[in-house]
């Protein structure tokens, strides 16, 4: 079977609706079915699956597609991965489809990417687990109680002190050196290549399916820096990666909470004292793209940094990230002066669990320790608290919760109620992003949304007869860049019996996720198409996408303008500009 028929078999035997509702809990609603989008944080439902066509739609979020995006998206995997796993499930049977040049390259890069990471860490790890140079490691892990059933859960390994084994071992395989350059794992110096790494325990850091992506490597003395990172490379993205997520990922789903540490050793105690749900920064701010991951698998998160000063201040940052997703965010707090390491060693797993029950909600912590550090003792200090309050009170999404703590800052400031109100409406302005610009991020490109290109398009597969009408005029001078690829999916489809047939076939033929989600917009939408006198749309579309291209003639004037007159850009831009022109005079 090609690759185009299996995705249709695939599609074909399965139902949207069955899979959505393996992770969220769906209603009935016409000839939808709503519920709560996995996809952002929200209150009401705004996430539509539509089963006649095998779509779905956030009109919250604006995340959208076909059962594979769907299973994309949730389950962080590849195209052809999700294929897979699809295929399975519906029985189809699966051989990999031919790839494309282009792919078949970036296929072997990547595998070589791959192949290099688990090499150089499974050298790592023999070092650490068999060979006479690791024994100050292992002296290292018995020190500090690290067991050799934790060690291979995570697969530590040590990093030699001499600096060139891992450039010698891939020397050996005959690797290309320039890979792992890229990969970050050795340099090249005025000498040659070395390692990145020695005399270092490695921990390895892994993706969702416990892939090695980078390595962290901690002294094993009191020497700084304590920890030498791999940095950012084509595989390993700081802000979308937190360590440990291989470990944690199944218990995260089913516990719903993802307890955020700071320290790769406070994730490792806390995972052997069998806390699993726990995630670890590697070394960096929380950001935006981590709380995106945490969003994919968790329901809230739980933050755990340290309770000095810095930690406090991670600790504020991360719940204004939080708060700004719609991400319940709360805060564990340990005696001053411990970290998850220290106080598990000290009062064992229970005492833990106790505190994690105990999680206060983030705010509530971020407000008490304000209050601690300047009490609101003068008008000058509530004045100063207020300042602090704002902004961030102003992220907070839920009306009960705002209002609760409204209530709580009043009585705790000594403010009047309306004073409040009046204070948090008029700061707003300054400092609070547009509530849309916050959960609602279109994807890179399909941002401008084109009503008359989306109309043409509505068109154009909705009515067989306007097919063929549309496909006589130059395609790319109708649609931009955005629309051109689902043109021409549109064109290349085949209507086998009715257009919901006809726009699964589209979405089959689309790979690029924002194709998929404007696609399933247009779907969710495309009820006033059914009233359309179809040839008097597709006139107006056409004068008013005419209209729209020849208002380009201005700035291609000026353009012009800049150009050496005999280059040969300047002429391609005056024949374009002639084009326009000409057609202008017609309409
Ligand atoms: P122990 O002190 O051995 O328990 O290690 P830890 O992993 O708990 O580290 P610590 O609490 O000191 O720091 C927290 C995290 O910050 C570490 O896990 C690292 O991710 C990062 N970090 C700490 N020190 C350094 C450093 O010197 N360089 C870099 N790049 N990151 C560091
Ligand atoms: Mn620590």
């Amino acid at each position: 079977m090609s690759r185009n028929e299996t995705v249709k078999e695939i599609a074909e035997r399965l139902s949207i609706v069955d899979i959505v509702a393996e992770y969220v809990s769906l209603r009935r609603s016409g000839s939808n079915f709503t519920g709560l989008c996995p996809f952002h944080s929200e209150k009401t439902p705004s996430f539509n699956v539509n089963p006649a066509r095998e779509i779905f739609h956030c009109f919250g979020c604006g995340a959208g597609g076909d059962v594979f995006t769907f299973v994309m998206k949730i389950e962080g995997l590849s195209f052809p991965e999700t294929v897979r796993k699809l295929a399975a499930r519906a029985g189809v049977a699966f051989d990999e489809y031919p790839a494309t040049e282009e792919e078949k390259k970036l296929r072997s890069e990547k595998d070589l990417q791959r192949k290099i990471m688990l090499l150089t860490a499974q050298h790592y790890r023999e070092i650490l687990t068999g060979r006479q140079d690791g024994e100050a490691a292992r002296n290292y892990l018995l020190e500090r109680d690290v067991d050799q059933e934790t060690a291979a859960a995570y697969g530590l390994g040590y990093a030699p002190e001499r600096r060139d084994t891992l450039v010698r071992l891939l020397g050996n395989r005959e690797l290309p050196l320039e890979t792992a350059e890229r990969l970050g794992i050795i340099r090249k110096g005025e000498h040659g290549w070395y390692d990145l790494l020695h005399h270092r325990l490695v921990f390895p850091i892994r993706d969702t399916q416990g892939q090695p992506i980078g390595f962290a490597g901690r002294v094993l003395d009191n020497s700084l820096p304590k920890y030498i990172n791999s940095p950012e490379s084509p595989i390993y993205h700081k802000s979308n990666v937190l360590f440990g997520i291989d470990l944690a990922l199944r218990e995260i789903r089913q516990n719903g909470t993802a307890i955020i540490v700071e320290g790769y050793f406070d994730h490792l105690t806390l995972h052997s004292a069998g806390i699993r749900n726990v995630l670890a920064t590697c070394g960096t701010a929380l950001t935006d793209g981590h709380i995106n991951l945490l969003k994919k698998h968790a329901q809230r998160v739980c933050l755990l940094f340290d309770g000095d000063n810095a930690g406090r201040k991670a600790t504020v940052k991360a719940m204004e990230l939080c708060l700004e997703q719609s991400m319940p965010v709360y805060v564990i707090n340990l005696p001053q002066g411990e970290d998850p390491d220290s106080f598990i060693k000290k009062n064992g797993a229970e005492a833990f669990n106790q505190k994690a029950a105990s999680a206060k909600p983030a705010f509530e912590q971020f407000l008490h320790w304000l209050l601690n550090k300047t009490p609101a003792d003068s008008i000058d200090q509530r004045v100063r608290l207020m300042n602090e309050i704002t902004p961030r009170f102003q992220l907070i999404k839920d009306p009960v919760e705002r209002n609760l703590y409204q209530n709580e800052i009043c009585r705790l400031l000594g403010i009047d109620p309306n004073a409040f109100r009046k204070r948090v409406s008029t700061q707003r302005k300054d400092t609070r992003p547009e509530p849309h610009q916050v959960n609602i991020k279109p994807s890179t490109c399909c941002n401008v949304t084109d009503v008359t290109q989306e109309t043409l398009l509505g068109i154009l597969a909705a009515y067989p007869e306007a097919r063929e009408k549309i496909s006589s005029f130059n395609l790319a001078e109708l649609f931009d860049n955005d629309y051109l690829p689902i043109v021409k999916a549109v064109l290349d489809a085949e209507a086998v019996d009715g257009r919901d047939t006809i726009w699964h076939d589209i979405l089959s033929r689309l790979e690029q996720e924002h194709q998929k989600a404007l696609v399933a917009r247009l779907l969710i939408q495309d009820r006033y198409l059914a009233e359309i006198d179809w040839r008097t749309a597709l006139t107006q579309c056409l004068k008013s996408r005419e209209k729209a291209r020849t208002r380009e003639l201005k700035p291609i004037a000026a353009r012009l303008a800049t150009l050496p007159q005999d280059s040969e850009e300047y002429l391609e831009v005056l024949k374009y500009a002639e084009q326009l022109r000409n057609r202008k005079s017609t309409l």
